[in-house]
């Protein structure tokens, strides 16, 4: 995780008024030179000032089409603005208002220990492995999977990324996230038994040479802390109190929630589906806090929607672009200085690209898991 350095002072005594006036007068200046993207689980202080929102696939296919934008200020986290730097043109400058908002998920598969684990399958079979990384991964990972005639995929296009995978090579490794691979790789009809998890703390990976062999999906031992909050005593809970009550998942969540709900798919697939829901309908839905709330404020009333744990679901990480951070990342710019700017190197940028664009290549609405 980067350092974010404190804020000037007078940043902790501007009431909220003042920021949004600053926020606003920003935009109305710089007119379409500026873009705000945000992610579904930014806090709506923070959200309600994004020209877009959407999910990690939608905001990297936004960021890929901003022609005429010179600053992308990005309301998510440090891999998102790293794809959308990736994506752009290299004029244009894309900024994180914190630089400490990172991804616990992404920091679990950095690239020395991929590359270790690279050798390691070597030494174990001379199949073709194909390497397909979560977009919430870090660039480097991201050119890793480039070099190797693999992808990347967002939770929307897992599916299809995973099919396209499987068409180029005898096995995947799939990165950094065990849970979006192990609920794709089953939702496509593939046994648990044709899944082995490799984990990068552990001697020659947790596996023995006869398991790397035998199996078809090779799951990096990785995880996000949020989603991992789900349990599968939350869904019997739900459906012991309320039957009536659908269980609505990320697949980030472990297997057994998603066996356990009624529907998993990205945020902007649960959005969708709640959108699309009839009135009067119950949902428990299984992801970041902020987006939960968002929704069940939006359809009060009308639809009755609840967090399918009892406790806040927090992207702690996420959270930490706030108001504060957007009002001086913007302040900065209008008197010419670009803060917070997130530049990957050339060398990272010409192979992440290729694992960046198979991802936009293979974009389908098919959800991980609808039963
Ligand atoms: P999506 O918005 O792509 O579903 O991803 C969720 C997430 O955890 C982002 O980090
Ligand atoms: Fe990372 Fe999880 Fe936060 Fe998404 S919700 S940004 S995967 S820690």
């Amino acid at each position: 995780m980067l350092f974010q350095p404190p804020l000037p002072p007078p940043y902790s005594r501007l009431s909220e008024r003042e920021m949004c006036g600053r926020i606003c007068a920003h935009k109305a200046a710089f007119g379409r030179r500026l873009v705000i993207l945000g992610h579904h689980y930014q806090q709506d202080d923070v959200i309600q000032f994004a020209d877009f929102t959407g999910d990690s696939l939608k905001l990297s296919q936004l960021a890929a089409r901003q022609a005429d934008a010179e600053f992308v200020v990005f309301c998510g986290v440090h891999f998102m603005a790293e794809s959308a730097d990736i994506l752009t043109h290299d004029d244009v400058a894309v900024i994180l208002p914190d630089l400490s908002a990172g991804c616990s998920m992404a920091d679990m598969a950095m690239i020395d220990q991929v590359e270790d684990a690279w050798d390691r399958f070597a030494g174990a079979t001379d199949e073709k492995i194909i390497p397909i990384t979560y977009v919430n991964s870090t660039a480097d990972v991201k050119a890793f999977c480039g070099r190797h005639d693999g992808a990347c995929c967002t939770s929307s296009n897992a599916r299809k990324v995973l099919e396209y995978a499987l068409t180029q090579g005898d096995k995947v490794l799939f990165l950094p996230d065990q849970h979006l691979g192990r609920n794709t790789a089953y939702a496509l009809g593939n046994p648990l038994e044709s899944m082995v998890v490799y984990d990068p703390h552990a001697d020659d990976g947790g596996l023995t040479d006869e398991q790397v062999l035998g199996a078809r999906f090779i799951l990096w031992k990785g995880h996000c802390s949020v989603h991992q909050l789900f349990t599968e005593q939350h869904c019997e809970q739900v459906r012991r109190s309320d039957p009536a009550r659908r269980i609505l998942v990320h697949p980030e969540c472990r297997w057994e929630v998603v066996q356990r709900s009624d529907l998993a798919g990205s945020t902007e697939y649960i959005l969708k589906v709640l959108e699309e829901a009839p009135e009067g309908t119950s949902w428990a839905v299984g992801t970041e806090a902020h987006l939960v709330n968002r929704l069940a404020m939006r359809y009060a009333g009308r639809k009755y929607i609840r967090s399918l744990a009892g406790i806040q679901c927090l992207c702690t990480t996420m959270y930490r672009i706030d108001l504060p951070h957007l009002t001086w990342s913007l302040d900065e710019l209008a008197a010419g200085r670009v803060v917070n700017r997130i530049k990957v190197d050339p060398d990272t940028c010409h192979h992440a690209i290729v694992a960046l664009q198979r991802m936009l290549d293979n974009v389908s609405a098919t959800p991980v898991s609808a039963k």
